[in-house]
């Protein structure tokens, strides 16, 4: 049995590039058998960012609805909230005494706000809270607890990873192997980039994204929006550089991508038509999706038991994590 795990943060909505990137992915793995999968919501990396109270209690809710509708809600999938799982934290502090500093001080997300600062002349840990700083701790401790053996992040966060082979390393050590198995290979995600609207990579930062959940008609409004060249209906294009193509790809049925790519090379199809049958397939694609979105988040209580059982599985598992730690620790 492989034991996945893996997080994601509460941020705003999702969009067409987390859920053909990540979300998508995850849920085939987890799909497959001989697999337990963790996922959770990690709402306490997201309190470095300080969102307001209301605003995080909020966003950690929609992102469990979502990650549960978009169909990581069967019996061997455990979701949670990383701040519902106290071991975690726990677990966290024990950690800190076998990572050394020098291993954070190289952290990606730490070493390139101690750059900006020291660009602008500005003391080198000028807006550097301890949350950011042994963000990898949490991090390592997210993946420890549960054992996990297997890591799927995106490339961005492939250094956390590794970070957590360091403190499994330390600790065994310190105390003895076999307490904390050394997390394996981490699965990239397949989906791959998707491109958004202007195209370059669809991602929030660039507020070129279209939502998951929007209303269809608001997504067929962002459609418009994307970016093509202004080769005329009847002129050959080429499908493969094609932002409206690779949203195809993604989210459309194979032979609706397949004919749309045909007459690309042959010139018998406008730019404004690709649009309207992309909107169509994404309608068909997402309303599912976008349906039990809606109801779970209307009905809260079947929102809380999916995340009671998911709690009090992952809440079984980092607590057994604890104890050993602790006995080999001599607490
Ligand atoms: N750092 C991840 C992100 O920002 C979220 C995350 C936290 C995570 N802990 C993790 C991912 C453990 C994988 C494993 O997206």
């Amino acid at each position: 049995m492989t034991t996945t795990l893996t997080g994601i943060q509460p941020t705003g909505e999702l969009h067409l590039g987390n859920y053909a990137g990540a979300i998508r992915p995850l849920v085939r793995l987890a799909a497959r058998p001989g697999r337990d999968t963790y996922v959770f919501v990690a709402d306490l990396h997201a309190l470095n960012g300080r969102p307001e109270p209301g605003v995080l209690r909020d966003r950690t809710r929609r992102m469990v609805a979502a990650l549960l509708a978009c169909g990581l809600d069967h019996d061997r999938v455990h979701v949670y909230r990383q701040s519902r799982v106290p071991a975690v934290a726990q677990i966290t502090a024990l950690l800190a005494n076998v990572t050394s500093k020098g291993t954070l001080n190289r952290a990606h997300a730490y070493k390139a706000l101690v750059a900006a600062n020291a660009a602008a002349g500005r003391d080198p840990d000028h807006g550097v809270n301890m949350g950011l700083f042994s963000y990898p701790v949490l991090m390592a401790a997210d993946i420890l607890a549960m054992r996990a053996g297997e890591v799927p992040v995106g490339a961005d966060q492939a250094q956390h990873r590794e970070i957590a082979v360091e403190p499994a390393r330390a600790f065994a050590r310190a105390y003895g192997p076999g307490v904390l198995p050394e997390p394996q290979a981490i699965v990239p995600p397949a989906g791959g980039v998707l491109r958004g609207l202007d195209g370059r990579k669809m991602s929030k930062s660039y507020d070129n994204t279209i939502p998951l959940f929007a209303a269809p008609e608001r997504q067929a409004a962002l459609v418009r929006r994307v970016v093509t060249d202004s080769r005329r209906p009847e002129e050959p294009k080429d499908p493969d550089t094609c932002t409206l193509v690779a949203l195809l790809d993604a989210f459309g049925d194979p032979a609706a991508a397949r004919e749309v790519r045909d007459r690309y090379r042959t010139g018998g199809i406008g730019y404004g038509d690709v649009k309207a049958l992309l909107a169509g397939q994404l309608h068909a694609t997402l309303a599912p999706m976008r349906d039990r979105h809606e109801a779970l988040l209307a009905d809260p209580a079947r929102l809380d038991a999916a995340l009671e059982a998911g709690e009090r599985r992952a809440g079984e598992r980092a607590g057994e994590t604890l104890r050993r730690m602790a006995c080999a620790m001599g607490l």
